[in-house]
């Protein structure tokens, strides 16, 4: 009988990369991907340390989890409870301390080796050990060499992991302790995952990295290669239809991955930029590498190639030294920017960063007025920028089902949730034509009807 294994993400596109990724690995051990952790054989956390609030969570989690894995008769813990991603790494051994029903923690460079560690974890078990394993190395092996080659599952848009790690070190962000330093998967290793996806039938490849425009991958013909060369070598792929990336650093936005945008059709016109404050005092305290002049100009330049890219961005208020006149900066640069979508955030201490050691530490009331007001502002952008799509048609590349029967729900070029009612008694007079059924991961030209603040109403055009 197969064993049941119940896997759950915590954090960034990576994250979640790497945890269809484990899913894969522990296929090839026998391991069913379960959706629910009621009597699975191992739990799989795969935890994020961005936020102090997203890594605490996973402590409550472990209790819930502990009375949910697989117990014998008597009630006696017979699953495995693994902890895996950035809390493993920055925490590790401290982690088991906090934590005792956990039994095994690895981070985000060691998942591959899971299978031996779960026999590691038997055998500590049946030889009246710990039955407790850690593993937060940083290999010198790239897990990347030792993954299956294909996915188990394949879905129409499909993230694919570029490159790896970071070496900005911004002053607030654990990334580059928890993910290690930046690497770049060869070109030629990515191109055959590529590929293999869109055998598979899928239709759209976001590439990931925590720096993704840095990527420099080695080739097979001894040359080394950007991310442009990669986006234009994968739009030669048949069957390929879109190609997205993220997340960028405004540093790198060299001019060939800005020029691509007016290039390449299937290269999708959003792009999701970091600018993280609109105060030159505040990226220096940073250490952001760039300045709000320069951010400006690269965003310019795009604009120009691509004249209906859509923006995204990330924000933190409240970093330490933050004024009242700082913070004023960040929102002249969002009504400047108008971005169509965007995230932002409170400043989290987070342990062992500069930052957090910082004088000047920002009074969590101000914080959350000013989160307040940026969100406010940048809500609004947003749901001009969705009011704007009203009466257009755009492509939608339908990628699951909504939650009324006969909903389809997929992303407009511009990464917008776009639904479509396929029922003729759900929207009036419209009436599905006969291959409709088919229309899953497939893209079909939409007419937009109406726009919310999150998503758009559309109609499918015949
Ligand atoms: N590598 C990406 C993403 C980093 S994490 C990048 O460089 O943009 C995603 C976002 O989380 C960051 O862009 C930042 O806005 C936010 N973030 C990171 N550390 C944070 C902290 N300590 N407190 C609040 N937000 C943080
Ligand atoms: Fe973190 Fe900065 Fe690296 Fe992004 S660029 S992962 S925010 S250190
Ligand atoms: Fe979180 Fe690690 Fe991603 S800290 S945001 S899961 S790189």
């Amino acid at each position: 009988m197969n064993k049941k294994v119940f896997i759950k993400s915590y954090g960034c596109q990576m994250n979640v990369y790497d945890s269809t990724r484990m899913a894969d690995v522990l296929a090839a051990e026998g391991y069913e991907q379960s959706e629910t952790p009621e009597g699975a054989d191992l739990i799989v956390l795969n935890t994020c340390h961005i936020r102090e609030k997203a890594a605490e969570k996973v402590y409550s989690d472990i209790g819930r989890m502990r009375l949910q894995v697989k117990s014998n008769a008597d009630g006696d813990k017979e699953g495995v409870i693994a902890v895996a991603g950035c809390v493993a790494q920055a925490e590790g051994k401290e982690m088991m301390r906090r934590a005792p029903s956990v039994d095994l923690v690895l981070g985000p460079q060691t998942y591959h080796r899971l299978p031996d560690l779960l026999k590691q974890v038997d055998v500590e078990r049946k030889t009246a050990k710990s039955g407790r394993v850690v593993d937060t190395d940083f290999p010198v092996e790239a897990k990347f060499d030792f993954l299956p080659k294909t996915r188990r599952s394949v879905q129409p848009a499909a993230f694919l992991s570029v490159q790896e790690g970071c070496d900005k070190f911004c002053t607030y962000c654990v990334v580059p302790y928890t993910r290690g330093a930046e690497y770049s998967r060869a070109f030629d290793a990515v191109m055959e995952e590529a590929r293999s996806l869109v055998d598979a039938g899928t239709v759209e490849i976001t590439l990931l990295g925590q720096n993704v425009n840095a990527y420099h991958g080695a080739s097979a013909d001894g040359t080394t290669r950007s991310l442009a060369d990669l986006i234009r070598e994968l739009a030669a792929i048949e069957g390929l239809e879109r190609i997205r990336f993220t997340t960028s650093h405004p540093k790198d936005m060299q001019d060939d991955l800005i020029a691509i945008y007016g290039e390449e059709p299937k290269c999708m016109p959003y792009l999701h930029l970091p600018v993280q404050s609109g105060s030159n005092r505040i990226l220096e305290a940073m250490n952001r590498h760039h300045t709000r002049e320069t951010y400006l100009a690269t965003l310019a330049a795009l604009r120009e190639v691509r004249p209906d890219i859509a923006l995204s961005g990330d924000f933190i208020v409240g970093f330490p030294g933050e004024t009242d006149a700082d913070f004023e900066d960040t929102l002249s640069l969002v009504r400047e920017v108008k971005y169509a979508q965007a995230y932002s955030f409170k400043y989290s201490a987070r342990p062992g960063t500069p930052a957090a050691e910082m004088s000047g530490q920002v009074a969590e009331e101000v914080k959350s007025a000013r989160l307040q007001a940026l969100q406010e502002l940048l809500n609004q952008h947003q749901a001009e920028f969705n009011e704007a799509s009203i009466g257009r048609r755009v492509p939608v590349l339908f990628e699951r089902t909504g939650r009324e029967p006969g909903q389809l729900v997929g992303r407009s070029p511009y990464m917008q949730a776009v639904h479509v009612q396929l029922d003729a008694h759900q929207e009036g007079e419209y009436t599905p034509s006969k291959d409709q059924a088919g229309l899953m991961g497939q893209i079909g030209e939409v007419e937009i009807i109406s726009a919310g603040p999150n998503s758009l109403k559309g109609q499918l055009i015949n």
